[in-house]
């Protein structure tokens, strides 16, 4: 049986990552998230030097790095390599969240990781996360879903994640920052935050994670392809 490109897009703290990562693990397929690749290219730039504002210096950045999934433990997210070395803790401090945000609207940085993303979901078997990956990243995906949920649910989600990590996370903040990256993320020119027209739209605001990871099963089924 042919094996899907599954395009999850949202807004940050819908609950994508979680719910793309059990949906991977329910079909056996390999789990992308590319909003690492985002947040590599600004932890890369911060090391060296290079200024979040910069986008032709950003773009050489992002098209020199070395970046590459490693197969995670069951139950992980996997882990990202950057120049061969696991970086999977750094790219989640919190101002790396807006420093991806702010690079992700340089047309340079989105060129030089479209081809990095090609390349990873090309052979199918694949869910890709992200913000615009049914509308340029792979607009022929076999599944498009656009997950959102209110920014007080995703905000709330947020800082539970957080304080797992053990950090210490205030809601009325997480929340302004998730509004603010959302509206860069949004109203940038180049690859929108939108959903494709073509995309199954589902609101998790009042759904618990696992009936998330069901519907999503049930809009794979319905477009033709089998859970393990
Ligand atoms: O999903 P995330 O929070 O890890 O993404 C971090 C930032 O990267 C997000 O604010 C916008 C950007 N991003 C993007 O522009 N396109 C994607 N496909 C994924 C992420």
């Amino acid at each position: 049986m042919e094996r899907a490109v599954i395009a999850i897009d949202g807004p940050a703290g819908a609950g994508k990552s979680t719910a793309a990562r059990m949906l991977a693990e329910r079909l056996g397929y390999v789990l992308i998230d590319t909003g690492a690749l985002y947040r590599a290219v600004a932890l890369a730039a911060e090391e060296r030097g290079v200024s979040w504002d910069d986008g032709p210096a950003l773009g050489a950045l992002a098209s020199e790095l070395d970046l590459v999934f490693a197969t995670p433990e069951p139950g992980a997210r996997p882990p990202l390599l950057l120049d061969g070395v696991d970086r999977s803790g750094d790219i989640r401090a919190p101002h790396i969240s807006q420093g991806a945000s702010r690079v992700s609207a340089h047309p340079a940085v989105r060129a030089a990781l479209l081809g990095v993303q090609r390349r990873m979901g090309e052979g199918g078997g694949v869910v890709l996360e992200g913000r615009d990956i049914g509308t340029v990243v792979f607009p022929g995906a076999d599944v498009k879903v656009f997950l959102t949920a209110s920014p007080a649910a995703r905000a709330r989600r947020r800082c539970a994640e957080l304080r797992a990590r053990g950090v210490d996370a205030d809601e009325a903040e997480v929340e302004a920052e998730i509004v603010e990256r959302d509206t860069r993320d949004a109203s940038r020119d180049v690859a929108p935050l939108r959903p494709a027209a073509d995309a199954v739209q589902l609101d998790s605001t009042a759904l618990p994670l696992d009936a998330v990871v069901t519907r999503l099963v049930d809009i794979v089924r319905q477009a033709g392809f089998s859970a393990r």
